[in-house]
């Protein structure tokens, strides 16, 4: 079933690969690998496209790249639905191929991190076509969660939950039973009761670890162990922004997941330096702190910037939640303005900052009071990125930066709806044309390497004429790799400048600085301001319509052009050195 290995588990590392503590403070780049480079022509990106790309992730100064799932996959969730753990699709390359981009990224001190997506696999996966063909009750239905339904003959599904993208939960099979899948139809849940699951998952991680990779990011951490047998089910539901602070949810956040974390730990301490593991879990904020422990996961997603408005009172709100997780895990935190998942923050910050009804709901509220036309000020929402990439660098912890976001690109949020492939646009409101959401797409549309649209504005090789597998709009030729290089006052310079100047600034150190997870709040702070300082750099951010009074200190950094009385002007972030006061 999985690729062999054909390497070995130094591949391309070199001394200063050996930091144990590398990830406390990093600055990790995203990569979604179908949409990121193109290298044979085929309009879907690939494992050899991130390898030609290394230079551009080196010069923008990343400690490591986090890759969304490249396996054997349908595509039923872009690639979150799994056939094969252990190997590269063949759409995308091959295992040689890996090896290659972990060496080049090896050589240049970058760590690669994996996706492991352990809470479900495809319905193609062999496991779940055995369970299909498999009776009742047998070792190979096990691995999944099978129930008989509800009604005279069994015709109504076990529980009458909705699934992630819509549509219920359960499907039914040939023989009247019905599988769990939290996610899309084609997603079955695994059953992580199951021995033979959890040994199975030990042999991934070390698969992955022995071809090199540095780390994982855990899909769904939340939930995978689940209680199916209690019969307050129905009770609940699979909606995860309100859990229980003390596990008594019977699908997630269980107390019994985090032994499965513990024992995974245990596998990653077997390599020197240890694997490194972030949790993508949607728990309650109290309970956060369990995945990121030592004898855990390591780290964990706060998702809490992706979710505020562009306030100060939102983004203040973030940042305590987030260093508070940290406090209590003896971790350090995360910041994530964008990703995969939450339409683009260039577009978020240039929308009425209207409250939102939840994570992926900005955009999508005023798309439809606005009769399906998409009205973000661009400019505005280009100066507030700027501004907020400024202020999450100067945070302690590690930002996870999603691949595009360098650029300053916008949500595309005009693709056809014929042209979508995110299950969600199938599902919301009952399938389409009822349907309501358009989904994730709009921040996976292939990157623009160059600012000619030919071969998809560079994304597939010069002259293959291919069609990228989404459609790109015409504003690429203006927010572009190749003209950004070349521009000192492009979102790209600012990224660069401020990425290579946060490792010098204090705080910045593995060590003891490195597990930094405070920041001393300056007497600015309150009301439209934050204004923190770490050792002697001073960070600043006006949110507010008035400029505001520079601390004192040396400016080293700004976001935006500073007013020629020494004032910040609104919506933007300065980076200080903090000078001697007479
Ligand atoms: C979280 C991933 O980020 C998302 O893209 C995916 O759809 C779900 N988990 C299910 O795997």
């Amino acid at each position: 079933m999985s690729a062999s290995i054909t390497h070995s588990a130094t591949t391309g590392r070199d001394d200063a690969m050996d930091d144990p503590d590398w990830w406390r403070q990093a600055v990790v780049y995203q990569i979604y690998p179908r949409s990121f480079k193109d290298s044979t022509g085929n309009g879907i990106g690939d494992i050899r496209g991130i390898t030609e790309r290394m230079d551009h992730l080196s010069a923008l100064g990343v400690d490591a790249i986090w890759l969304s799932p490249f396996y054997p996959s349908p595509l039923e969730d872009g690639g979150y639905d799994v056939a094969d753990y252990r190997n590269v699709d063949p759409l995308l390359g091959t295992m040689q191929d890996f090896a290659g981009m972990v060496s080049a990224a090896h050589d240049r001190h970058i760590r690669v991190i994996v996706d492991l997506v352990p809470n479900h696999t495809s319905s193609r996966h062999p496991w779940f076509q055995e369970a299909l063909h498999a009776p009742r009750e047998s070792s190979a239905r096990d691995r999944y969660i099978f129930r008989d339904g509800r009604g005279a003959n069994g015709e109504l599904p076990p529980t009458d939950w909705t699934c992630g993208f819509g549509g219920p939960a359960w499907e039914r099979v040939e023989d009247g039973q019905w599988y769990l899948h939290m996610w899309s139809v084609g997603q079955p849940d695994l059953n992580w009761n199951n021995e033979e699951v959890r040994r199975d998952y030990l042999d991934t991680i070390r698969f992955w670890s022995d071809c090199g990779v540095d780390g994982f990011r855990v899909d769904a951490a939340q939930s995978l162990v689940k209680d199916m047998d209690r019969d307050d089910l129905n009770d609940w539901s699979l909606q995860y922004d309100a859990l229980p602070s003390d596990g008594s949810h019977p699908m997630y956040d269980r107390n019994e997941l985090h032994d499965v974390y513990r024992e995974w730990r245990r596998v990653f301490n077997e390599y020197d330096p240890p694997r490194f593991a972030v949790a993508e879990a949607w728990v309650n904020p109290a309970r956060q702190y369990l995945y990121a422990s030592a004898d855990e996961l390591g780290q964990v997603f706060n998702f809490e910037f992706a979710k505020a408005d562009w306030t100060a009172e939102g983004m203040r709100r973030a940042i305590a939640s987030g260093l508070a997780a940290a406090r209590e895990s003896g971790s350090t935190t995360t910041w994530v303005m964008s990703n995969h998942d939450v339409p683009r923050h260039a577009s978020r910050y240039g929308l009425p900052q209207v409250p939102a009804r939840g994570y992926h709901q900005i955009a999508q509220d005023w798309l439809l009071r606005n009769g399906g036309s998409y009205m973000e000020d661009r400019a505005l929402g280009t100066h507030r990125a700027r501004a907020a990439i400024l202020l999450e660098l100067a945070l302690p912890g590690s930002a996870y930066i999603y691949q595009g976001e360098e650029l300053g690109l916008f949500e595309v949020a005009d693709i056809p709806w014929t042209e979508l492939e995110d299950p969600t646009a199938f599902h919301s409101g009952d399938g389409n044309p009822s349907a309501t959401r358009k989904g994730r797409d709009g921040c996976r549309v292939p990157l623009p390497w160059r600012h000619d649209a030919a071969d998809g504005f560079g994304f597939s090789p010069a002259g293959s004429g291919a069609e990228p597998h989404l459609p790109q709009p015409a504003w690429f030729s203006c927010l572009n790799a190749q003209d950004e290089a070349d521009d000192p006052d492009s979102m790209l310079a600012l990224y660069r400048r401020a990425i290579a100047m946060r490792k010098t600034l204090e705080g910045m150190t593995s060590g003891t600085a490195g597990t930094a997870s405070s920041v001393a709040w300056r007497p600015e702070n309150g009301g439209d301001i934050i204004a923190f300082e770490r050792g002697n750099w001073i960070c600043i951010t006006n949110f507010g319509a008035e400029p505001t009074p520079l601390p004192q200190g040396e400016v080293v950094l700004s976001s935006a052009e500073l007013m020629p009385d020494s004032t910040v002007p609104s919506d933007a972030t300065v980076w200080l050195h903090a000078t001697e006061t007479a």
